[in-house]
Order: structure tokens, then sequence, then C-alpha cells
């Protein structure tokens, strides 16, 4: 059977042979058994739905076995034959390119090659999900081959609700990820939901089919690292930055440290994970013994060398090894998955990785202990060093929520706030997010080398172009995404699709893709997707990432990220969708983003004007209301340029004022 026969047939009414389990791939680990016996009976009932009733017998035995063994219902034996990863857009079956340009999103966050997880299903950040199960994987994939321009599909957390007659200016798909009625949102909700197989966790780009690589975060972190050392008020050079992880997002920091140009150690407990990336050339050197890790650091200081060293073992003992050893770290960070502590997110000190991994399937409260300790133990070391002039940010992995959480020593004096910033706070928020500036990016739909050399030029030009008149207040900005496009290439960034981000403004990017639809127009490329991170200026509402720095009290409310995805889906994104949870937690963020295909036509010009302009100014009135100074720039910059935008702006009180009343 070809690859576009199996994906027209959806689930097969003859059973496909089970699948064996593989154990070369890295597996998700056993998820928290969480149902009481009449709940393990309804994910059954509730799997079993997905298939004709006559084989119910055959695989009852089959899904109650996964259940056990794994926590979840992921139906192994449906994941399809042919290899999955990003083919050109004419290689799939469909009634529709905007279809066919979903199909090539999915099937890039399903790449063996690009997923942390991929026979679970699993995008990255351990849980980040892009289906719950393979026969919402073979579903979605038929209704998107069947479906024309004037349907769109309905995706409830991964599971196709099916296709809706519309019209050809709405999105072909709407995704929810995780969405659940506010009371219903802790971590454990999350386990039991997606237990049950009514809801998962979609992450950013991941339930929404907009990751592409480490790439992504390797450009934001190149920009956070670089921008870190400006704080410090020295170069990178012979400096030396700590973190941990070498995970889905986590695995982009020595590659970000390589290019800004500093010596990176980035501890890691999980061998596999370790092995992807050294293989893929994201870090130069792996180290399993301690003292021989603190004195190739020190030779590496010495040296002024740019390197990165990955530390096989646990984050705790090189911050520990580096106090005793006199080590001076001026950058510090952690990249565990702390928005998911319980479940595989963060392994505690003094336990091996296999013993972590059967104590959290088989004994969860003594694993919630031992992590819990062992997070006092990391703020005590990082303290340590902070005290001695380390400059350490939270990245967005709620280390310091779980930290506090824990106990740990990482309050500031009077208890109102962390001691540390988050890099948002100090960093992304006033330097990017404020100004419009954000996680823009794109694929090349052809799948081909050269069109993505070609949008690169043309992304160039742009950028140059506008530096020549842009206000002080941005040149930096635009300066280090010219500087970081024109190195690209030679970077290797690409994992999966020919795809690639940069930093720019609304401005920025509307001119860099109406110069990509010309060219499209033209024929000098193929077809083109954007999209961006959720991590952006409008698109995240999470009050200890994206929204940390919004200080009017408004940090705790949704509206932005409502807001944002309503608004993309009517001025002509391709697809939308929005999320309970991404980065920092279940329940601790609502995000959104959108794809959009560039077909050369006037169509997808008006509708790249109009939505590029409202997803990035939306943001920006946000903030500007919160009284930043940086987006009330930017607003009326916006206002100045488009006189159908129209925003109220604060007026600030005299604080003298307000004291005189409390
Ligand atoms: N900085 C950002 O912009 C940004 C963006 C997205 C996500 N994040 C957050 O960063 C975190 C990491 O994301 P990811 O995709 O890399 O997750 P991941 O789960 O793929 O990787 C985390 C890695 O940390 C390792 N690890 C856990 N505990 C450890 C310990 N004590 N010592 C050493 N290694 C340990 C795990 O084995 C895993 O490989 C997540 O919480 C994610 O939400 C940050």
């Amino acid at each position: 059977m070809t690859f576009q026969e199996e994906i027209l047939q959806g689930i097969p009414k003859q059973l496909p042979e089970p699948k064996p389990y593989n154990s070369k791939v890295n597996h998700a680990p056993k998820r928290k058994d969480i149902l009481n016996p009449q709940e393990k009976k309804l994910a059954l009932k509730n799997a079993l739905r997905y298939f004709d009733k006559e084989v119910h017998p055959q695989l009852l035995p089959e899904l109650k076995e996964e259940l056990e063994r794994f926590g979840r219902i992921y139906m192994y034996r449906f994941k399809p034959s042919y290899r999955i990863f990003a083919r050109g857009i004419d290689q799939y079956p469909a009634k529709s390119k905007q279809a066919a340009a979903i199909m090539l999103m999915i099937m890039n966050n399903l790449d063996p090659n690009v997923a942390q997880h991929p026979d679970e299903l699993i995008t990255y950040g351990g849980n980040g999900a892009v289906f719950q199960n393979w026969a919402q994987y073979r579903l979605t994939l038929q209704f998107l081959a069947e479906m024309t321009d004037e349907q769109t599909l309905v995706m409830y957390s991964g599971h196709p609700m099916g296709l809706f007659p519309s019209h050809k200016n709405a999105p072909r798909v709407v995704v929810t990820n995780g969405m659940m009625i506010p009371n219903y949102s802790s971590a454990d909700h999350w386990e039991k939901f997606n237990a049950l197989g009514v809801s998962q966790y979609g992450q950013m780009t991941a339930g929404s089919y907009m990751y592409i690589g480490p790439q992504g975060i390797v450009h934001g972190t190149t920009i956070t690292v670089l921008n870190g050392f400006r704080k410090l008020g020295r170069s990178p050079k012979g400096g030396l930055f700590v973190t941990s992880g070498l995970g889905g997002m986590s695995g982009a920091q020595p590659k970000a440290g390589n290019i800004a140009g500093c010596i990176t150690v980035c501890a890691e407990v999980n061998p596999k994970a370790i092995e992807t990336r050294h293989s893929q050339g994201w870090v130069d050197i792996v180290i399993k013994d301690l003292d021989e890790l603190a004195n190739r650091v020190k030779k590496a200081i010495q040296n002024k060398e740019v390197v990165s060293i990955a530390y096989q073992g646990n984050i705790v003992e090189v911050w520990e090894k580096f106090d005793s050893q006199e080590i001076k770290i001026d950058l510090g960070s952690d990249q565990t998955s702390l928005h998911n502590p319980w479940a595989g997110g963060y392994y505690p000190v003094g336990v091996t990785f296999e013993k972590a991994q059967e104590l959290m399937a088989k004994d969860s409260d003594q694993f919630k202990v031992l992590v819990q300790q062992s997070l006092r133990r990391h703020a005590d070391a990082i303290n340590k060093h902070t005290a001695k002039g380390t400059y350490f940010f939270d990245y967005g992995n709620a280390f310091l929520l779980e930290a506090s959480r824990a106990g740990a020593d990482i309050m500031s004096e009077d208890g109102s706030t962390f001691r540390y910033p988050s890099y948002v706070q100090d960093i992304m928020g006033p330097m990017c997010f404020d100004f419009g500036f954000g996680p823009f990016r794109w694929v090349c739909a052809s799948g081909k080398e050269e069109d993505l050399r070609k949008t690169d030029d043309l992304a160039i030009k742009v950028l140059e172009d506008l530096k020549k008149d842009a206000p002080e207040e941005i040149q930096q900005q635009l300066q280090d995404n010219i500087h970081w496009i024109k190195s690209a290439e030679e970077n290797r960034l690409v994992v999966g699709s020919q795809a690639r981000i940069l930093y720019a403004d609304a401005l920025g990017r509307i001119k860099i893709a109406e110069a990509f639809n010309k060219a499209i127009s033209k024929n000098e490329i193929g077809f083109v997707i954007l999209g961006r991170d959720h991590h952006d200026v409008s698109g995240t509402d999470s009050p200890y990432r994206e929204t940390s720095n919004i200080y009017d009290g408004s940090r705790f409310t949704a509206d932005m990220a409502i807001q944002n995805v309503i608004g993309d889906s009517f001025r002509g994104a391709t697809w939308v969708s929005i999320h309970n949870g991404g980065g920092v937690g279940w329940g601790e963020v609502i995000n959104g983003g959108f794809g959009m295909v560039l077909d050369g036509t006037k169509e997808a010009s008006n509708r790249l004007q109009s939505m590029l302009f409202w997803d990035v100014n939306n943001g920006i009135a946000r903030r500007s209301w919160a009284r930043n100074k940086g987006a009330e720039f930017a607003i009326k910059r916006a206002m100045e340029a488009e006189p159908n935008l129209k925003v109220h702006l604060p007026n600030h009180v005299d604080e003298d004022l307000l004291d005189t009343i409390i």
C-alpha cells in the first residue's frame, strides 16, 4: 500500500499487525496510574469508540495492557507503516493545498528525528502531544485528505471531531488543546483526563503543528545568552554558562552558547537525550565524570574557548561541584521540564535515572518528596553562586515556581516575589516583546533547501532596508537578527522541515511575508507556510513567563491570548490553535498560535497584511495599556502607520500623589 493510500484508508477495517515495542526510540515515561477501576473501564470504552464493534474483543486486552503498562492508551498497533516526515506539499493526497500544508506540518512534528517520544505522539517537553493516540492521527490525516476549502476540521485535544461546512476564507483547522473548566486544571487533572482519553497537553507548537525542531529555540536562546552577557557588562568570550536539559527545547542551549561565543555546561540525566544531541552536532563534548568536568571547564576558561559540554548526570551535582572548586559561573539557568515535575520532567539528585523512573510510576508520593528535596538543594547551590556574582534567570520552565512550592530558599526578602527574574522580565519582555519583536517563522512547503536559501536572502534584504530608517529603539534588534539570519545556513540549524525563524516586529513580519508571496507569484519559490512560536508578543498569557513583565495586575488574566486566536481566525489564518498549558504547566498558561499558507495570490497578500498586523499589535496594545514604555512607543508608531488603528493610551499617575493617600 502506498503512503497516499494508507492516509486515505483512515482507520483500517482489518486490524493491522501488532507493532513490537521499539526499544531503540526514546519513549515517554510510564504515566501515573491515576484512574480507579471504574475510570479505567471508561478509558477503555472511550478508546474502543474509534473501532468497529467486531474488533473490540480482540483489541480490549491489548488496550488494557497499554493502559496498565504505560498509564495511557496509545494504540501502538495503528501507527502507520510509512515513514513519518515532512514530505513536499505536492506529495500528500489532498483536495485542498492548505490541508496538504497542515499534513506536512503534522508529519514534521512526529518525525522521529524531530519528536521527543515519537511513538507516544509527543513532540517535546515530555508531554507536548500532537495526538493522544494513533487512531486520532489516522482519522485526522484522512479528514485532511478529504476536505475542501469550503470545510473546517475541528480538533478537540487531538480528537478530530469532524469536518464542518465553512467558507474559503475561514481557517481550515481550528485546534483546542487541554481547554478545561478553570477549576479542573491541576496537574492531576491532566493525568486523569488524559488517561481517560478526553484531553491532552498540547504544549505550544506540539499540538498546533508548528514545531520546527530546536532551531526555534536556538534563536531565542542565543538572543537571551547574548543579552545576559550584555547585562553583566562583559563579553561572552571566556564566560561560563551553566544550565541543564538536552531535550526538545533545552537541547538548543549548547548550540546557542556556541553561537553566542561562550563556554556552556549542560547537565542531562538521560543518556539517550545526550546521544541524540551529540550525534546531531548540537553539543561538542560529553563528560561523565565530575572531576573531569571541573578540570575541562577550568582549562576552557583559561583558554577562553568557545565550547559546549554535556555532563551526563544531575545538574545539582554540577552547581555543587563548581562551588566547591571555586569555578566562577557567569550565567546560570535551568531547563529541566519543571512544568511537569512529577512525571519525568525533573529527576531528583542522588537517585539513578532508572530508579527515578521506577519510583515515579510505583511510588509517586516518595518520588514527589525526593523531587522537592532535590529542588531545595538545587536552589541552595545556586544561591551560593549568585552570592559570588552569577546572574541566574528562570528559563520559563517553572523552576522558581516549583522550587518555591518545594519550600526552597528562592523568595525575595519580603516574600512577595522570587529572588531571581524570569528571562522575560529582564530580557525578552522589555527588549523584544514590548516592541513587537517575536519569533516569526516560516517553512518552505516544497521541502527544497534552495527555497530556504532564497527566502533567507529575501528576509535579509527586508531587514536591511528597514534598518536604514528604523528608530534607535529597535536598531539592536534588527542588527542581531540580520546577523543571525546571515549565519543561519552555516550553523546547519535545520532538523526536519525546511524552516527558518527570526525575531521581527509587525512591520518586519508583514514585509518579509509580502516578499515571499511575490516570489511565489513569480514562481521563484514554492508555497511558504508562515507561523510563529506561541512564546510571543500577543499569543500567550503566562504570569511567570511571557507576561511576567506586565505590572498592572492583569498578568493573571488570559483575555489577550483568547482575543488573539479569535482575531487571527477571522483575519485569514489557515489554522489556529489555543491551548491550556505549554512551557510552565497545565492551568498556568493559555497560549495560542496560527499557521498561514502563502500561495502567491492577491487573497494571500490581503490575509497576511490583515492578520499579521493584528497578531502583533493586539499584544502591544495590551502591553502599552499596562504602562510598558517600549510598548507605548510601539503602539504610537503603529497608529501613525495605520490610521484605522485606534488604541486608548494610559495616563500615568504621579507616584507622589498616590503616596498621599496610602
Ligand atoms: N526557554 C524557553 O524559551 C522555553 C521555551 C519552551 C519551553 N521551555 C521549558 O523548558 C523546559 C524544557 O523543555 P524541553 O522541551 O527541553 O523538555 P524535555 O523534557 O525534552 O527536556 C528536559 C530534559 O531535562 C532532563 N532533566 C530532568 N531533570 C534533570 C536533572 N535534575 N538534571 C539533569 N537533567 C535533567 C530530562 O532528562 C530531559 O531530557 C520545559 O519546562 C519547557 O516548557 C522553555
